[in-house]
């Protein structure tokens, strides 16, 4: 087979064979086929698609390029949770112990990552104590003990991904839906995933702007999950302002708590039911949706969630104290106030901006060598819809000692900016706007 061959079938607009797609994906992972024919090969998708039978032997192909991670040595369907992108999202903290807490195991490798904040890894390596690093056994281990395990991300996963995707970041071909989609899906799949649940954000602080082409997108992904056996949900979710409050690493630790406590942001609440209901159906922890949301709101009314919070804490040897006292949690050196300079109503909060804050708070990396101030972030106090007099403070900025007083400035001046005020009552933005499952698209 020729690689040549291959390309120009593809940028004639044929359909691949399995055969053809596995040569390409093999030979590249092994170093055999140069980054100029991949390129042309990975534009050729950009223009001509694929099918879903091709996106599926795409996403395999990557699958087997490296390492695949075998949970079957734990009790019950594992269902794993991948959000596309998002400003303070806070959903994995909240809904790895949830979930746990209604019977389906929770076997999650988490990245650090680049971003506004850290990963979930770092979010939890805010607890005191957290060990994000456990061997193989320990880890199955856990799971089948407390139920839930959230570690960081070791060995050699879908390296065909990896390489191509830094390779489609220079060669304008990331914003195609076979290449997302095959990507996301090829990691969850070979992160020993039975079963997934996507959040795929829609709007500004998103990937995919447009509703419609996250619907797309969303479907090729259930597509493929129904192709190699993973049955898959997507939510498709609205990211026009940050999602609850908090934007840093100690800052949603704490929120995460008080929203298994079930008195979290009303969006973040939501959204973590929602996605929760959606596992536990695919986890055969209840029949319906309608019964999972039933069962995970009670599970926070009656402290079960927080307490499977608690030993997941305390099993990764975490100081799970810090539930019922977050002081001990690494806090900013001072906390900044940004006040409304007008009376009004918040008509929308850039969530794209406000991340950009947090960063340059210290946050988040900016680059993989950076390093993160666990303290410090963007805590809002207004959101949109909300009323607010002339000196309300919208945000808290939680600076860390690094920060300057010209930093500070440039960062309080960003976050008055991200908030649009306006004279007359602006309508909430949606949250959900459609679940695309094996049977169709549910709008909302
Ligand atoms: N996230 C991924 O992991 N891959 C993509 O191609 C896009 C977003
Ligand atoms: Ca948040």
């Amino acid at each position: 087979m020729r690689a040549v061959d291959v390309i120009q079938k593809k940028r004639d607009g044929a359909e691949l064979l399995t055969e053809e797609i596995n040569f390409m994906v093999d030979a590249y992972s092994r170093g055999q086929l140069p980054d100029y024919q991949m390129a042309a090969f990975a534009m050729a998708i950009y223009f001509q698609g694929m099918t879903a039978r091709e996106t599926a032997d795409l996403t395999m192909a990557m699958v087997n390029s490296g390492e695949q991670v075998d949970l079957s040595s734990i009790t019950g369907i594992k269902v794993d949770k991948h959000s596309t992108g998002g400003v303070g999202d806070t959903t994995t903290l909240v809904l790895a112990p949830l979930v746990a807490a209604a019977g389906v195991p929770v076997a999650k490798m988490s990245g650090r990552g680049l971003g506004h904040t850290g990963g979930t890894i770092d979010k939890l390596e805010a607890v005191p104590g957290f060990s994000v690093e456990l061997t193989k056994e320990q880890f199955i281990g856990q799971v089948n003990d407390v139920g839930v395990a959230v570690i960081s991300q070791t060995g050699n996963i879908t390296p065909a991904d990896k390489k191509l995707y830094a390779l489609r970041d220079v060669t304008a071909t990331v914003d195609s839906i076979p290449l997302i989609a095959s990507s996301i899906m090829s990691k969850k799949i070979a992160s020993g995933a039975d079963a997934i649940v996507l959040d795929v954000k829609t709007g500004d602080g998103a990937f995919m702007k447009d509703l419609e082409d996250s619907i797309v997108l969303a479907q090729a992904m259930v597509e493929i999950g129904e192709h190699v056996g993973r049955e898959t949900v997507a939510v498709i979710t609205g990211m026009e302002e940050p999602l609850g409050l908090a934007v840093g690493n100690s800052l949603e630790v704490i929120e995460a708590i008080d929203t298994l406590r079930g008195h979290g942001p009303e969006d973040l609440a939501e959204l973590c039911l929602v996605l929760g209901s959606h596992m536990l159906r695919l986890g055969g922890a209840a029949d319906s949706v309608e019964a999972a949301r039933d069962k995970l709101a009670a599970l926070m009314t009656s402290g079960d969630a927080l307490a499977k919070f608690k030993s997941f804490l305390a099993a990764q040897g975490g100081d799970a104290s810090v539930v019922d006292t977050p002081e001990r949690l690494p806090q900013a050196a001072r906390v900044v106030p940004v006040a409304a300079p007008s009376a009004g109503y918040v008509g929308s909060i850039a969530a794209e901006a406000i991340g950009v804050a947090a960063m340059m708070l210290g946050a988040g990396r900016a680059t993989k060598e950076s390093s993160i101030d666990l303290g410090v972030g963007v805590l809002l106090r207004k959101k949109a819809a909300d009323r607010v007099e002339a000196g309300d403070v919208l945000a808290e900025l939680h600076v860390g000692e690094a920060s300057d007083d010209a930093a500070v400035a440039e960062v309080h001046k960003r976050v008055l900016e991200a908030y649009g005020l306006t004279e007359t009552v602006p309508q909430k933005p949606q949250l959900i706007y459609a679940v695309v499952t094996k049977h169709g698209v549910e709008r909302l």
